[in-house]
């Protein structure tokens, strides 16, 4: 069993130039301005004969530093380990990522692809299949589909009777991961539907599917996210399970001078989920940021 860490390209995220590390040793103290644009760090002195030319030793105590929010939501990024060089993200994966041979060969052949990083964190996917088969799941959508590997990772984790549907704009990707889900036995489970996702899952809702479905896993199109989750949570049964993917948006969130559509909609939603009394929330600073919505 191989793990998918890095497998074969450069990593191409500028995130990981200031290691973590050094961040945590340094910053003693932070607060965001009522505007949110500047973090105030103190760091403590670095000792005598190391301060600046004519700085007192009382002076290198502690020596304010300025930095953006953009400066440290990138230096707290979270990563898919694919992407990641923090060593610890490195050792989690390669001591507990287990694939199939036919998912291996799914996720290089998506490496290749020019939007590779489309593909699901590994250790995300793994995670949706863990849950699944421990509640017991039969039926799961799968929103945002890509070449196919969390479909794939999903119906892996169904009995033989179990069911993906699997929503995408388009089938262009789709049709790269069709390949693979015959290799592993499971394309009988998963049924691909074409079309814009809000759609289709009103016309489950129409069709009398509400509290059908185990599990959903969210990843597609982040101004959409609030409307995916208001018609999964009709979806969705009591005690399942809506899972969104990049809840922190390669540290994005953080900065509060990027206002494209798709931080302003993650960042509302991660409010509104924190707030929504209808689940029971994890957070968790896997991958991308992965959000557990439990339906009360
Ligand atoms: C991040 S990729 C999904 C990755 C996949 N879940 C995986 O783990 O490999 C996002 C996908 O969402 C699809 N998408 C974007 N907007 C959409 C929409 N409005 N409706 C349905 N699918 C959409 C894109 O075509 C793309 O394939």
């Amino acid at each position: 069993m191989g793990v998918m860490h890095n497998a074969g390209f450069e990593p191409c995220v500028g995130a990981a130039r200031v290691s973590l590390p050094t961040v945590a040793r340094a910053g003693q103290s932070s607060n965001v301005d009522d505007d949110g644009r500047q973090v105030v760090m103190v760091l403590p002195g670095r000792g005598r004969g190391r301060g600046r030319e004519g700085e007192l030793p009382s002076q290198m105590l502690h020596r304010r530093v300025v930095f953006s929010t953009a400066f440290i939501a990138k230096m707290a990024a979270s990563l898919k380990s694919y992407d990641s060089k923090d060593p610890l993200v490195k050792y989690t994966a390669d001591h507990s990522l287990r694939f199939t041979e036919a998912q291996k060969n799914l996720m290089e052949l998506t490496f290749k692809l020019p939007k590779y990083y489309m593909l699901g964190a590994p250790e995300v996917l793994q995670l949706n299949a863990n849950l699944i088969r421990t509640m017991g799941g039969k039926k799961v959508l799968d929103v945002g589909v890509y070449t196919g590997a969390s479909a794939l990772s999903a119906a892996l984790a169904l009995p033989p009777d179990g069911e993906v549907h699997a929503l995408d704009l388009t089938d262009e990707n789709v049709n790269l991961g069709r390949k693979f889900w015959s290799e592993d036995g499971v394309a009988d489970k998963i049924h691909v539907h074409i079309g814009p996702a809000t759609d289709t899952l009103q016309q489950f809702i129409d069709e009398g599917q509400a509290g059908t479905f185990d599990f959903a896993f969210i990843d597609a199109d982040k101004p959409n996210f609030d409307r995916y989750y208001e018609q999964c949570l009709v979806l969705v049964r009591r005690g399942g399970i809506i899972a969104f993917d990049n809840t922190v948006l390669n540290g994005r969130v953080l900065d509060p001078d990027d206002q494209k559509p798709d931080a302003v909609a993650v960042r509302k939603l991660n409010k509104k989920l924190r707030d929504d009394q209808r689940i029971y929330l994890s957070f968790l600073k896997i991958g991308d940021g992965l959000s557990l919505c439990f339906i009360k």
